[in-house]
């Protein structure tokens, strides 16, 4: 008998200390180096899940716990948190920021979907050699002249998507799209009627997308097994749903790769005549074609499928949810709607297309677009990492596999950069003088800074002004009176909810 109560007192030990001790001391170490500039909250098992899930709970806003910890003290650099057992560190002080960013080799990406073989080859989580090639290559694919030939690609989306969408349901309207700007900038004319489970492309790869993504985060079975073993947890009791998902990521997987396929078959025989208007699978297929005739293949077919698969995560509901939210604010604060209908008109008239020479014109919309990216950042911290090796960030020691996140967002909630930080005030962008207060360059960074800094920021902030002047000077955008609370909560990325927060009325101008 006394050898099950040693047992089980043992059991009960080894549990509190890998689940409280273990993380708990280094982070109590940190707190007590960094006083009052270190916030601790620490909270067995949930730890950071806790902290956005009270924060939906208590202020119907996933960031309002971590931005009030900001407002009541301003000195704060890092929250001291936890995932389960391991030390999370949410750095919100801009010379820690800076140093991440400056020194990202020292920090792993966790893969987003932890799934074999759809993005580790692409852009977003390829390291070393092989993401410093893909860089240098796909820069070619935003140069401006590149970005301004998909303007009236863009032009004929929006006006395409806003009259046959319901506009019932914003992140859908918003990403639909997005989605499809991305397909056709990827694939061209390859892309027309283009279909995957029966609905337009870009509708199936965001649910399949999201399903990857949302999946672990509702069921804590998925997410211990994927923490534990990560890519091979799929493999490892599956239930039904994982494995009706796995099939859906395969079916959709072969879709893509024939129509990769079909283009390398039809570039074989045939030159392409204008470069800058070249779509990202020309380009990859001409350079695949180009090493595969000189014997030195660096990329595959694989590998342009994982590239379009990560520029479809990263382009599509970043810039949806991005203009989703500019068109909340639009409606939340009409005057402000005026102003920007005004702008719209007078730069590029009643009717017809958003060139080229309108776009630096639009300096209310892109006021609007920098407010919404600094209070509502859809990304407000870029793909979690963890610490490579142990490492020393400026005053404080890091231990390798602690997660470690730079919440770019925060240094711009404090006063000491911008007035009333945590108000949403557009006009603070119009202002002609320096708009942040003391800024080391890393205060507003809504797309990440240093080498790995978003390379599809032109195109971002491009296609949400389209998406927001062509909207504004078409519809009056209002708050549906049937919605009584507005949060700002979490699908794939930060946004507003719920989707049918919004109503549209045709506005017909002359
Ligand atoms: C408002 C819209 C957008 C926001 C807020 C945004 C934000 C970001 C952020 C914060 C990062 C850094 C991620 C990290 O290091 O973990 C990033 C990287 C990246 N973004 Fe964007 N992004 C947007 C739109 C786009 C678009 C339209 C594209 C392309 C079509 C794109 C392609 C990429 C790629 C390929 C990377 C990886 C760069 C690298 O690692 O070298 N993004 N983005």
């Amino acid at each position: 008998m006394l050898s099950i109560y040693i047992a089980l007192a043992s059991l009960i030990i080894a549990i509190i200390y890998f689940l409280v001790l273990l993380p708990l001391i280094p982070l109590l170490k940190i707190k007590m180096q960094l006083g009052s500039k270190a916030a601790l909250m620490f909270y067995p098992l949930s730890g950071l899940n806790k902290i956005f899930n009270d924060s939906l709970a208590k202020e119907r806003d996933l960031l309002k716990i971590i931005n009030n910890q900001l407002k009541k003290n301003p000195q704060t650099v890092v929250i001291l948190s936890n995932f389960i057992h391991k030390p999370v560190l949410v750095w919100t002080g801009a010379e820690y920021i800076k140093d991440i960013y400056l020194d990202h080799t020292s920090y792993v990406k966790v893969d987003p979907f932890m799934v074999e073989s759809i993005a580790q080859k692409g852009m977003v989580l390829s390291e070393g050699e092989a993401w410093k090639r893909q860089r240098k290559f796909l820069g070619t694919a935003f140069t401006f002249e590149k970005l301004t030939s998909r303007l009236p690609m863009i032009n004929q989306v929006v006006e395409k998507v806003s009259k046959s969408d319901p506009k019932t349901n914003l992140n859908q309207f918003t990403s639909r799209i997005t989605g499809e700007v991305v397909i056709h900038s990827f694939f061209g004319d390859l892309a027309k009627g283009f279909q995957i489970e029966g609905k337009d492309a870009q509708i199936a790869i965001v649910e399949i997308l999201s399903e990857i993504f949302l999946m672990p985060m509702n069921n804590p079975f998925i997410q211990l097994k994927q923490m534990l073993f990560e890519y091979k947890s799929w493999s490892i009791f599956p239930t039904k749903k994982e494995k009706q998902l796995l099939k859906r990521i395969s079916d959709f997987k072969q879709v893509i790769m024939a129509m990769i396929e079909k283009r390398i078959e039809q570039l074989k025989n045939q030159q392409i005549e204008n470069q800058d208007k070249m779509v990202f699978l020309d380009l990859y297929v001409t350079e695949y074609l180009k090493q595969q005739k000189e014997n030195k293949q660096d990329m595959d077919a694989e590998e342009i499928l994982h590239q379009f698969i990560t520029l479809f995560f990263a382009g599509t509901d970043t810039t949806a949810t991005t203009s989703g939210t500019c068109l909340y604010y639009l409606a939340q604060f009409p005057e402000m709607q005026e102003e920007i209908l005004k702008e719209v008109i007078e730069v590029v008239g009643e009717q017809g297309d958003i060139k080229e020479e309108h776009l630096n014109k639009l300096v209310r919309v892109n006021a609007l677009i920098q407010e919404v990216l600094r209070l509502r950042n859809p990304a407000f911290s870029p793909v979690f990492r963890t610490v490579r090796q142990d490492k020393q960030l400026l005053d404080v020691k890091m231990k390798k596999g602690w997660f470690s996140v730079a919440y770019h967002i925060g240094p711009g909630l404090l006063d000491k950069h911008f007035e009333n930080a945590q108000e949403f005030d557009y006009k603070r962008w119009l202002n002609k003088g320096n708009v942040i207060k003391n800024d080391n360059g890393f205060i507003h960074i809504p797309f990440a800074a240093g080498p790995r800094n978003c390379i599809g920021q032109h195109m971002a902030v491009m296609e949400v002004k389209m998406i927001v002047a062509r909207l504004v000077r078409q519809y009056k955008i209002t708050l549906n009176p049937e919605v009584k609370d507005i949060t700002f909560g979490m699908k794939f990325l930060y946004c507003v909810e719920p989707d049918n927060c919004l109503l549209y009325e045709e506005r017909n101008l002359q």
